[in-house]
């Protein structure tokens, strides 16, 4: 990993590298290493550590690919739950989110209004319903994170709209990520997308550290301001996760206290991915078009 002597210090004071920690012979990345930990509580993935995540990644992004075709109208969440289960533990790993802080099930299925965390039940999709499926398997004790909003049967126009707007938002946020930017360039760019569009940034909610647990320093909002935040570094391993609202973006939380509904009842999308900062941009470790 490195850094160049004009570009922000890794460890976040503000000045320039040369000016900073590369003057005080901090300059190898066993430090930036250190220094992330202590500040940040960030670990930086080594190349094993990577491969293990990539290797999760596959199996993530083939349960979303193998999900798309089962998904149309009659299709209950608890069916997208079973086989969505059953395909994890086929490939060796186990669903993260089955018991993780009490939820219930192996997958968040959220339909229409729902932001994230739906609890797959009894609900029917029906033509014309957008569904979130966000899957996060590990194997070999690495997670991957990623999620993607599908339709199903025909979307009407602001159907189409939010989900095109948030997978948009992602992609922007994505185009941010890279050594050197700062974690607030990247909500930046989300909010720059998805609010001249007349849509809104969920708060509540943010991407996050993954990787070696299911959820790790930095806490990355999908809002904010342009070169504010730590500093990017190669080895950082983060979701980008935009929840975006067709309305306002208040929510509240059902009963179930899971369960994030938008406030005024609007559609909400969301598409996630796992990225691995490198030194010219990023690598999605969960990869698929947008
Ligand atoms: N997969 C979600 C995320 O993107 C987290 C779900 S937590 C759970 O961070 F408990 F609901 F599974
Ligand atoms: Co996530
Ligand atoms: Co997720």
């Amino acid at each position: 990993m490195r850094i160049g002597r004009n570009d922000p210090c890794p460890c976040g004071s503000g000045l320039k590298y040369k000016k900073c920690c590369l003057s005080k012979n901090l300059n190898n990345s066993q430090n930036t290493k250190d220094i992330y930990l202590k500040r940040y509580q960030i670990r930086l993935k080594s190349e094993k550590e990577i491969e293990g995540i990539a290797e999760a990644g596959r199996i993530a992004v083939a349960t979303l690919d193998m999900i798309e075709e089962r998904i149309q109208p009659g299709i209950t969440t608890e069916e997208i739950n079973t086989i969505v289960h059953e395909f994890t533990l086929k490939h060796g790993a186990v669903p993260a989110p089955l018991h993780y802080r009490g939820f219930p099930k192996s997958v968040c299925v959220s339909v229409n209004d729902v932001i994230c965390h739906g609890i797959p039940g009894e609900r029917h999709l029906k033509e014309g319903d957008i569904v979130n499926v966000d899957v996060t398997p590990i194997l070999n004790g690495y997670y991957a994170d990623c999620s993607k909003t599908f339709f199903v049967g025909e979307p009407d126009p602001d159907t189409a709209k939010i989900v095109a707007v948030a997978a948009s938002c992602l992609k922007a946020g994505m185009e941010q990520a890279r050594a050197g930017n700062r974690i607030g360039d990247i909500g930046w760019a989300i909010q720059g997308v998805a609010e001249p569009q007349g849509c809104s940034v969920v708060r509540e909610f943010v991407g996050h550290g993954v990787g070696l647990e299911f959820h790790e320093a930095p806490q990355v909002a999908h809002y904010g301001k342009k070169g504010e935040g730590i500093v990017l570094v190669p080895g950082m391993v983060f979701t980008i996760e935009p929840m975006i609202n067709l309305g306002r973006r208040n929510l509240r939380i059902l009963d179930d206290n899971w369960t994030a509904v938008t406030a005024d009842g609007s559609l909400s999308a969301q598409f996630e991915q796992t990225i691995l900062i490198t030194e010219n941009g990023c690598r999605s470790l969960t990869p698929f078009p947008l």
